[in-house]
Formats: C-alpha cells, sequence, structure tokens
C-alpha cells in the first residue's frame, strides 16, 4: 500500500497545477480608453454603462446595476424592497458574511435556514419552517457555484407573497432547468472580487426585470441623488457605492472570457466529479438533474462513520501529497449563527439593535439556533480549489490523492 506523503511516503502531485494570466491586452485596452477619456466617474463615463447593459445582455434580463462590491449589490438587493427595520430575512447557515452584512445594515433580522446535505444549498423544507408573519424575504444563496433548488424557493415565494432573492456571487452562469442562476429572483446580486469566476478587483451588479426596483438601485447605490432626474433630494438613506470606471473596464474586459472560463471549468469539475463518484466512502457534492454546476468550489464529503480520520486529518494528508484544499466551506469552519456578532449580538456598539429592540418588536437570540446539516457538513466537506487553467492531468492527480488517502484511512482501521 502506498504510504502517505505526510507519513513520508511519495507525494502523488510533484509537477506544477496549471496557471495562465487572468488580465492581459484586454483589460489594459479597456483601462487605456478610460484614462485616455479622462473621466473616472461612472454616471459621466461610459464603461460602467457598457458594462451594465453587456451582463443584462448576456442573462436576457432587463436591468443591471454595478456597484462596488458583492456585499454591496446584496445590501442593493435588499435595500430595494424597502422591508421595515425589525422583518426577518431568511438564508443560508453557509455563506459569506457578504450576504449578511446588508440585511443588518438595513436593521433587518437574518434567520438561517439548514442545508441539504447533498447540495450544501438551504433545504426548502427548512425554509419553509422558518417562515412567520415577520419573514420579509427569501436569500436564497448558489453555493460553490450550483443552483440551489429555485423551483421549490419561488413555490415557497409566491405561496407566502414573500420576495426572492438570489445570492449569485459563486454561480455565473449556473443552470437550472434553462434558466440563467440570477434570473428568477425578484433582484438578484453577484460578486466581482479578486476569487470569483471573473473580476474587477472589488465590483458586484444586481440584475432585475423590475423598472421599479432599478430605480431604487441607482439611488441606493449613490446616496439616493437621482442623478438621472438631476434632482439632488434624498428621501432614504443610502450609501456610496458606485463602481468606478476603471472597475467598469476590467469587467467589461473580463465578461468576455466568462463564458469560456464556466466551460472550461464545467468540462474539469464534471470529469472530478466522475472520478469521485467511483472512490469508496467519498462522496462528490451532487449535482441535482437539470442543473448545471459552475464549479467555484468543489466539494466533497468524507464518511467519517467508515474513515477512521477527521476531516483535518484528511485535509492535512491530501495537503501533503501537493492538493491545495480546506475543510471549511468559506465560512471559518461555523455556520453564520456561531459568528461573534450573532452569537453576542454586536453588530452595533453598545446595543443589541436590531436584534433586541422595543419599537420594532424584536428579541433574537442565536444561542439555540440549529442547523444540523450544516452543523455536519463542517466535520465532513472538504473543498478542493479548482481553476480554469487546471490541466486535465492536474484533475486526475487530484483524484488520485483523494483516493490514496481514503483508502489509507479505512486500511488503517
Ligand atoms: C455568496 C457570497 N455572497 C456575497 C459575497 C460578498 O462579495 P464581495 O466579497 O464582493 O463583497 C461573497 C464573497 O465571497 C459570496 O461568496
Amino acid at each position: 500500500m502506498n504510504k502517505l506523503a505526510i507519513h513520508g511516503g511519495p507525494k502523488v502531485k510533484t509537477g506544477a497545477f496549471g496557471t495562465g494570466k487572468r488580465f492581459g491586452e484586454e483589460e489594459k485596452k479597456q483601462l487605456t480608453e478610460v484614462i485616455d477619456n479622462d473621466m473616472l466617474f461612472y454616471f459621466f463615463g461610459n464603461k460602467v454603462f457598457a458594462f451594465q447593459d453587456a451582463f443584462a445582455q448576456l442573462n436576457e434580463m432587463k436591468h443591471c446595476i454595478a456597484c462596488s462590491s458583492g456585499t454591496a449589490a446584496v445590501h442593493i438587493a435588499i435595500g430595494t424592497l424597502q422591508l421595515k427595520p425589525g422583518t426577518e430575512v431568511i438564508t443560508s447557515a453557509i455563506t459569506d458574511m457578504g450576504s449578511l452584512t446588508g440585511i443588518l445594515y438595513q436593521n433587518l433580522i437574518p434567520v438561517f435556514a439548514d442545508i441539504d446535505p447533498r447540495t450544501y444549498n438551504m433545504d426548502p423544507s427548512s425554509v419553509e419552517s422558518c417562515i412567520t408573519e415577520k419573514t420579509g424575504a427569501i436569500l436564497v444563496v448558489h453555493h460553490s457555484g450550483l443552483v440551489a433548488d429555485m423551483d421549490q424557493f419561488r413555490g415557497i415565494s409566491d405561496k407566502y407573497h414573500i420576495p426572492l432573492i438570489e445570492d449569485v456571487a459563486q454561480a455565473y452562469l449556473g443552470d437550472y432547468k434553462g434558466h440563467l442562476a440570477g434570473t428568477i429572483g425578484e433582484i438578484n446580486a453577484f460578486s466581482l472580487n479578486h476569487f470569483k469566476h471573473i473580476t474587477c478587483g472589488s465590483g458586484g451588479m444586481v440584475l432585475t426585470n423590475s423598472d421599479e426596483k432599478r430605480r431604487l438601485a441607482a439611488l441606493f447605490l449613490d446616496k439616493c441623488y437621482d442623478r438621472e432626474g438631476g434632482k439632488r433630494n434624498p428621501f432614504f438613506l443610502a450609501p456610496n457605492y458606485q463602481m468606478t470606471e476603471l472597475q467598469g473596464a476590467v469587467a467589461l474586459a473580463q465578461l468576455k472570457k466568462l463564458p469560456g472560463i464556466i466551460e472550461r471549468r464545467r468540462i474539469l469539475g464534471d470529469r472530478l466529479t466522475g472520478y469521485l463518484q467511483g472512490i469508496p466512502n467519498i462522496t462528490p457534492q451532487a449535482i441535482p438533474e437539470g442543473t448545471r454546476h459552475t464549479y467555484f468550489l468543489f466539494l466533497f464529503r468524507i464518511d467519517t462513520d467508515r474513515l477512521q480520520v477527521t476531516t483535518k486529518e484528511f485535509s492535512s494528508a491530501l495537503g501533503a501529497e501537493g492538493i491545495p484544499n480546506s475543510a471549511n466551506l468559506i465560512t471559518g469552519g461555523m455556520p453564520e449563527y456561531a459568528y461573534d456578532i450573532f452569537k453576542n449580538r454586536t453588530a452595533f456598539p453598545q446595543s443589541r439593535h436590531p436584534f433586541v429592540n422595543k419599537e420594532f418588536g424584536t428579541n433574537i437570540s442565536y444561542q439555540d439556533t440549529r442547523c444540523p446539516q450544516a452543523e455536519k457538513a463542517f466535520k465532513q466537506v472538504i473543498n478542493l480549489q479548482i481553476s480554469e487553467f487546471y490541466s486535465d492531468q492536474d484533475i486526475e492527480e487530484m483524484a488520485q490523492a483523494v483516493e490514496k488517502v481514503a483508502r489509507y484511512y479505512l486500511i488503517s482501521q
């Protein structure tokens, strides 16, 4: 039997992973045009507007509004719903803090739904069980690039007349029964941070078919200044989340590369899924029929009942074989409700606002919040880095290393 590299045996992966440059002549050309134009402010420039048009067109949606980050995009989407402070917003127990920041800044209360243990997306039945008369929105996160069960969420949203928002930060061009991720909710948020499929350093956007939501989104990202109407008389509180022309230029160049990036990641990710399906006691993330993954991350579960190993040990052993990975599901190793900000209710200094507020009628504690499937996932799931620059051989070696480590811990029992 092959000795593990962590025990001094030979590594599975000895060569370097495929790499490539994400930015090149296209970005330089766009940026040069911005500098030559001598204008960085989006409203007087043309790159941000061109990017908005191109992104809306790619997704066959009526409106795109670009902004400064994915966190800003979620905040804008939430802001356009104009929910009363103290209203509850249901979202996933496993997501980035950027999904939650805007909820709290709008004085709203996140309520955490559990996940489906096969897909790591929210479980529709858990979402439905979280609905109360205080629920004002459902924020669906397409975790790791896999579109959530949108028929179910659309159904719940319609049944209870609760607006649906999609957080598509990780799932550009994700496919759900012929619909693209980010085209099903009322207003849907994307991220252009450095780690996403495409990036402009930091940036984001929302997509909507609603003229009214577009109007509110344009105001929300710009201090509630009505640039289009030439009026400056803010009537609600709004931050400055403008995208600059520099970001717009890079985003425009990156957008042209997006379909190719997704296509390549799909080929590599689907291949790795196939390999891992054949390894005993290893279960790759399930891809439900009619859904196409975009592989922002590649997740798999280890059967800790049958393998004598913790996820951390497995992760270290895999790392020693030359395969970068982590065992934290992007959240830092715990569900969101275990973060100090929720556990201790410290969103704002010297106050438990908005969790406890007499005027809003809120008195929320997360001490007893439990999402058993999310908690279990942290004990069993590993994510592998995946890149469009990886070679077929990289993918084969990743699978070989997972198999070597899995077999070792089974046999060593
Ligand atoms: C699901 C999700 N939502 C929101 C965000 C926030 O995006 P940004 O980092 O651009 O603010 C991220 C970023 O990691 C994310 O993964």
